[in-house]
């Protein structure tokens, strides 16, 4: 008989696991990394097939994560070969929870250089920085703070600590009053911006960007991309939905809470793109410029909007919130399996992982200045990080998982934690999980590296 609590504790309600997830699911994924992954590669059709990702594979996997993690109500290690265990399977599944762990550990050390950017930015708004800026001013200022590495240290250093000072806590207790508060603020926030490129920016020409497909610009590269962007955002393919997923009562509906993460997390990340292309394009600045395309571009809107200091402070103060509300999911699998395994305190186990991936993103962020000669495949450790965790490790757990929810446990053990009544939705989700997402996840990897 499954246990029907975790060690580590349970969301108080249903609408708790939501915010969550939800504060997991969204961060600089939506509003850092879409919009400038789109950019670069063309927009509408990326974006297309990045919808395609989300609701074709994205919300299936999403549920088989989070039915495996209540089930399992344990570290996703421990989760995946119990269960295994259960079906009768090796243990070997562990496997799925290791790699969760170790893209973990790989993306929090960027994620946090990159949070780290974000704190910077309030405090440049916060003072006035962003004041009469114009485009050149704008990327003169992110290129000088990339090429100072005591600052970019000072700032990843603490958002480390802010993301460890509230997993060492526990999460229920600090994030769940968190993300009630900070989710309704980002969503008003972000609200307030499209609203302003509505009316200041070039909004046609950034709906037209975001939304016109044009296939003849999709590469198979771009299709990973799309793919990996879909993991990435959903916070799927490493255990961090799984662990979460533990927390949850058993009474609550899969299907529906994942409908109402997936949907928010999509909300938020086309919101994004909207709030932002128009004021690229009628800045007449380059959608392509990568990972500087909210810091380069948002503050000229921000310089001369009516209250632009504050707006533009709130919005840097929301985008750190959110990302700490994914760092701390990001985490969570790592210290509950060493709470579980190595009989650490919560606070021992934050503090080991948090230090393991602080020295990491040292290494993120040199080479964003005195490393930026050190490159493979003609990117920095940074980038590599990136590229390498979303587009390989996320869909490769993701693959594994759907694997072993659609082939390797039993239908009986998958419906009685799923309890998914409609017959019709309840096939096609496991005709999903069976067939089309680990086809389609082989099928984009095999195209990527040129085998067909
Ligand atoms: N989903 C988060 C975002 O979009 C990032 C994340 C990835 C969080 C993996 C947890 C696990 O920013
Ligand atoms: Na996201």
């Amino acid at each position: 008989m499954p246990a029907t609590t975790s060690i580590h504790g349970q969301w108080t309600t249903r609408l708790a696991f939501i915010l969550a997830a939800t504060g997991s699911a969204v961060g600089l994924g939506n509003i850092w990394r879409f919009p400038y992954i789109a950019g670069e590669n063309g927009g509408g059709a990326f974006v297309l097939v990045y919808l395609g990702c989300i609701l074709l594979i994205g919300l299936p996997v999403m549920m088989a994560e989070i039915l495996l993690g209540r089930r399992g109500r344990q570290s996703p290690i421990n989760t995946m070969s119990a269960l295994a265990r259960e079906e009768g399977l090796t243990r070997a599944w562990g496997m799925i929870g290791w790699i969760g762990v170790l893209a973990g550990f790989l993306i929090l050390s960027f994620y946090s250089v990159v949070a780290g950017w974000s704190l910077s930015y309030v405090f440049k708004s916060g003072t006035g920085g962003f004041l009469g800026l114009d485009a050149d001013g704008s990327e003169s200022m992110f290129g000088n703070m990339l090429a100072d590495p005591e600052a970019l240290l000072a700032w990843h250093t603490i958002f480390m600590v802010m993301t460890a000072m509230v997993v060492a806590r526990g999460v229920q207790s600090g994030l769940e009053k968190a993300v009630t508060i900070l989710m309704p603020l980002l969503f008003v926030m972000l609200v307030v911006m499209v609203g302003y490129a509505m009316v200041e920016g070039q909004f046609l020409a950034g709906l037209e960007f975001l939304l016109y497909p044009d296939f003849s610009a999709l590469s198979a590269n771009a299709v990973l991309l799309a793919m990996g962007q879909a993991f990435f955002t959903l916070s799927l393919g490493m255990g961090a939905i799984m662990i979460y997923g533990s927390y949850l009562q058993s009474d609550a509906s899969i299907a529906r809470t994942s409908a109402a993460v997936v949907g928010a997390d999509t909300l938020v990340a086309i919101m994004a793109g909207l709030a932002i292309f128009p004021i690229v394009l009628g800045a007449g600045l380059s959608a392509e410029q990568g990972p500087g395309l909210i810091f380069v571009t948002l503050p000229l809107a921000f310089a001369d909007m009516p209250g632009g200091l504050y707006f533009g402070t709130m919005f840097f103060v929301l985008l750190v919130f959110a990302a700490w509300t994914s760092a701390i999911s990001i985490i969570e699998p790592a210290v509950a399996f060493l709470v579980e395994n190595m009989g650490l305190t919560r606070v021992m186990a934050t503090a080991m992982i948090a230090i393991g991936a602080w020295f990491l993103g040292i290494g993120a962020l040199l080479s964003l200045n005195v490393w930026s000669d050190y490159t493979l495949f003609d990117m920095g450790i940074l980038d590599l990080l990136d590229y390498v965790t979303a587009n390989i490790l996320l869909p490769l757990g993701g693959f594994l998982i759907a694997i072993f929810v659609g082939w390797r446990m039993t239908e009986r053990s998958v419906q009685s934690e799923l309890r998914l009544k409609h017959p019709v939705l309840y096939q096609v989700w496991y005709f999903l999980v069976r067939f089309v997402a680990p086809v389609a996840i082989l099928f984009v990897f095999l195209r990527a590296v040129e085998l067909i």
